[in-house]
């Protein structure tokens, strides 16, 4: 399903007998840098044409009342009792928001919200920061207040990682708000700063979902994290390093004794995965696009090898597609444990290698996977400025 901006608000209006203004914010896929978000280190998204639209409209009686076009049910309570409540369910990730916003003193009236979206779940897409992004954007508008786009992306991951209780890192909140189309962000996790980088013309990204479902909210997501964290509190006391970003293999190994062979291995892709996504930044500037592709592959490898966050699945999808005319790379991508690949294929091959990629897929696994041609889109900040400028 595709959503627009005017079927999010039919939706409102059908459902509240009312009309809303829209606010939008995009998916995102992870080029390469993987699981460095959280100790400072660097990544390579870009926002992808999958997205959240969120429409508000004002109510007067002091409540919260955000309605799910997609699941079909809505959450309903009193702005000025509310707590830090989770509930396990969808509604935790606008209400955290709304959450979020009141911790930090911006007042917002009673509302209802429609929220509508085509972002698939549990793909490693970032369906949660776009619903985040998304309601933040509705919200602030709705307050008559407005923010930096980095307090709109710390807000967002803050709502996420003490109320709904997912430990993510700052990656997915931040291109979702600061994207700009047509190029993909590095950005550095620990400082914020970010370049905007051009894809070379002539290839396309590529998106295959493995239909295996994660979860970033329970389970193994969190295993990974804690591990790694052991494994950098090692290094901190051993050798005063504070973050993985500032370590080199070589510090590591020095300190293998103190930590489990699991935090070794975890640890160990982290810094290598930065080492690559400088290369990678590198190989894009000079347009060499055959080594951008060695290193997602490489980059896949750790995460299959090291951080141990593949699955059969997603492997067989970057077995299958390393085969194929035309493309130069594939890596799982996102949190991992399922979900997605992304490929560069050139633009022309772009077409059979989706064909060949689904097909042979479905022969090993008897699974009909989705996949999508992307290009790097907007994120919500030049969306809603876009819109402006309508
Ligand atoms: C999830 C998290 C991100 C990041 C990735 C792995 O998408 O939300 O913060 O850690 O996994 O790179």
């Amino acid at each position: 399903m595709k959503v627009e901006r005017e079927t999010a608000l039919r939706a409102h209006e059908q459902r509240f007998r009312e009309a809303g203004r829209v606010f939008g914010a995009p998916a995102r896929v992870n080029l390469i840098g993987e699981h460095t978000d959280y100790t400072g280190g660097l990544v390579m998204p870009m926002a992808i044409g999958f997205r959240t639209e969120a429409v508000v409209s004002g109510r007067s009686d002091g409540r919260a009342v955000f309605y799910s076009e997609n699941f079909g049910e809505e959450a309903s309570f009193e702005i000025a009792s509310m707590g830090r409540s989770p509930e396990g369910r969808w509604s935790d990730y606008p209400a955290g928001v709304l959450w979020c916003l009141r911790e930090e003193g911006i007042e917002v009236g009673g509302f209802n919200m429609t929220l509508v979206g085509d972002v698939p779940l549990g793909a490693g897409l970032s369906s949660s920061a776009s619903v985040e992004v998304a309601t933040a954007m509705a919200l602030l508008a709705h307050a008559g207040a407005s923010l930096p786009m980095e307090k709109i992306a710390t807000l967002c991951r803050r709502a996420e990682n003490e109320y709904v209780g997912a430990k993510s890192g700052i990656m997915d909140q931040f291109v979702v708000v600061g994207a700009v189309a047509e190029r993909a962000m590095l950005l550095d996790c620990r400082s914020l700063e970010y370049e905007l980088l051009p894809l070379p013309a002539q290839v396309r990204v590529v998106i295959c979902n493995s239909m295996v479902k994660h979860a970033v909210a329970t389970g193994e997501y969190g295993d990974r994290r804690d591990e790694v964290e052991a494994g950098q509190a090692v290094l901190r006391k051993r050798l005063g390093i504070e973050l993985l970003r500032d370590a080199t293999v070589a510090d590591l190994e020095a300190c293998r004794d103190e930590m489990s062979a699991a935090s070794f291995a975890r640890c160990r892709h982290i810094i290598t995965e930065n080492g690559r996504v400088v290369m990678a930044k590198e190989a894009l500037l000079r347009g060499d696009v055959e080594r951008f592709g060695r290193l997602m592959v490489e980059a896949h490898a750790s995460m299959r090898d090291d951080f141990a966050a593949s699955c059969e699945e997603v492997d067989v999808l970057v077995e299958i597609a390393m085969r194929q005319e035309g493309c130069y790379g594939a890596r799982i991508t996102g949190g991992g444990f399922g979900g997605c690949t992304v490929n560069v294929v050139r633009a022309a091959d772009a077409e059979p290698f989706v064909e060949a990629l689904r097909g042979e897929y479905a022969e090993k696994t008897a699974i009909a996977a989705e996949c999508f041609v992307c290009a790097p889109g907007d994120g919500a900040l030049a969306m809603a400025a876009q819109e402006v400028g309508r």
